[in-house]
């Protein structure tokens, strides 16, 4: 049986670059785009089919700040029969130049869109994924303090403060409770992974397999769109041309997209990651993600809270309610 994978935000940036690389590796892949733009995706399935021709392209609407969207894209999805998904690939994600912006549900629109979304989606997909299966949550070294990467860190004691930042008592002014936002979605994906690794543990499962990804400082995609023109130009057109540079001075975790996305790609099909689970991968490397995001309470915190926010019920999915078993 061939891969069948699920891809979130395909239409540009790591998530374009994964896509190529998946077909690259596995020519003769099932390859679902989940966008919010059908006809970007449908002229994204075009250039790939031209390029593929054996590959199987499924487009499908998608959008993570809608719940709605999110529960007819798994219904969707089940309706196309393409048999249980090998790979779930996370790596949709935003960033807002200023904070203060609200979710459907009344949480951070960042928190909603980075955290929330997926989360969300990993539940109702999770029981449908094949025995060895993999889902990758797509993070960013910005959650860890310990990084050097130049934006404000999270700083969050419990779930609440990520979803309402305004209730944590850090007073950032906007243009700072923008990319602090970000950073603290990027923890939640972290925590959110640890945690469903966890359940599907406590399930007697031996799969899906779930990782966190950083695919590091990837300037030139469109991640910084919000922010004013000058920034803008500087990260489009100047900062991936000196990516040497910007290795020397900022570490070696600054890439291209083409070499993230072949890395991400690698995370859902190579035969060599078969049974990696509960990780943090940097470049092809698991190693370890910010002390935090280690911490079990913050993560059930998360989880429970996430599933409110969401209105996840028991048939949702089968990680998404069986918790630890009495210590006795
Ligand atoms: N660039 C970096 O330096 C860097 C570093 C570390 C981690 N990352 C992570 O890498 C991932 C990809 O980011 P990128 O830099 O490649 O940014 P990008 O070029 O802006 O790509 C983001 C993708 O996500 C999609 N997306 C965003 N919100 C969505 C929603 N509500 N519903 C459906 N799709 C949505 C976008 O679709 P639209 O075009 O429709 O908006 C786009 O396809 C993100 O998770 C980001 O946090 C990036």
């Amino acid at each position: 049986m061939g891969d069948t994978i699920i891809l979130t935000g395909p239409t540009r940036g790591l998530g374009l670059a994964a896509a190529k690389a998946l077909l690259r590796r596995s020519p003769t892949a099932t390859l679902v785009l989940a966008g919010r733009n059908q006809a970007e995706l449908d002229r994204l399935v075009q250039r790939l089919k031209r390029w593929r021709p054996r590959a199987t392209l499924a487009p499908l609407a998608l959008d993570l700040q809608s719940q709605a969207s999110i529960r007819a894209f798994a219904s969707a999805f089940r309706e196309l029969k393409l048999g249980p998904p090998t790979a779930l690939i996370l790596s949709a994600g935003l960033q807002f130049s200023e904070g203060g912006a609200v979710g459907e549900s009344g949480a951070d629109l960042t928190f909603t869109n980075n955290h929330l979304g997926h989360f969300l989606l990993a539940n109702l997909l999770a029981g449908d994924m094949a025995p060895e299966g993999r889902i990758i949550f797509v993070s960013s070294g910005t959650h860890d303090p310990d990084n050097r990467t130049g934006m404000p860190v999270p700083k969050i004691r419990r779930a609440a403060d990520a979803a309402y930042p305004a209730q944590a008592g850090n007073n950032d002014p906007a243009n700072v409770a923008g990319p602090r936002a970000y950073s603290t979605s990027k923890l939640c994906n972290i925590l959110c992974a640890y945690e469903l690794d966890r359940r599907v543990q406590l399930c007697g499962r031996s799969g899906p397999s779930i990782m966190a990804f950083d695919p590091g400082l990837m300037p030139g995609t469109g991640l910084a769109r919000t922010y004013p023109a000058p920034l803008r130009l500087i990260w489009s057109l100047v900062l991936p041309r000196i990516i040497p540079i910007l290795r020397l001075a900022m570490g070696p975790n600054v890439n291209s997209t083409a070499e993230s996305g072949d890395n991400l790609a690698r995370l859902a099909v190579d035969p060599a990651v078969h049974g990696w689970t509960g990780v943090y991968v940097v470049k092809k490397k698991a190693v370890p993600s910010s002390k935090q995001s280690y911490d079990t309470a913050l993560q059930a915190d998360l989880w429970a809270l996430s599933a409110q926010l969401t209105r996840l019920t028991p048939s949702d999915g089968e990680f998404s309610w069986k918790v630890a078993p009495p210590p006795f």
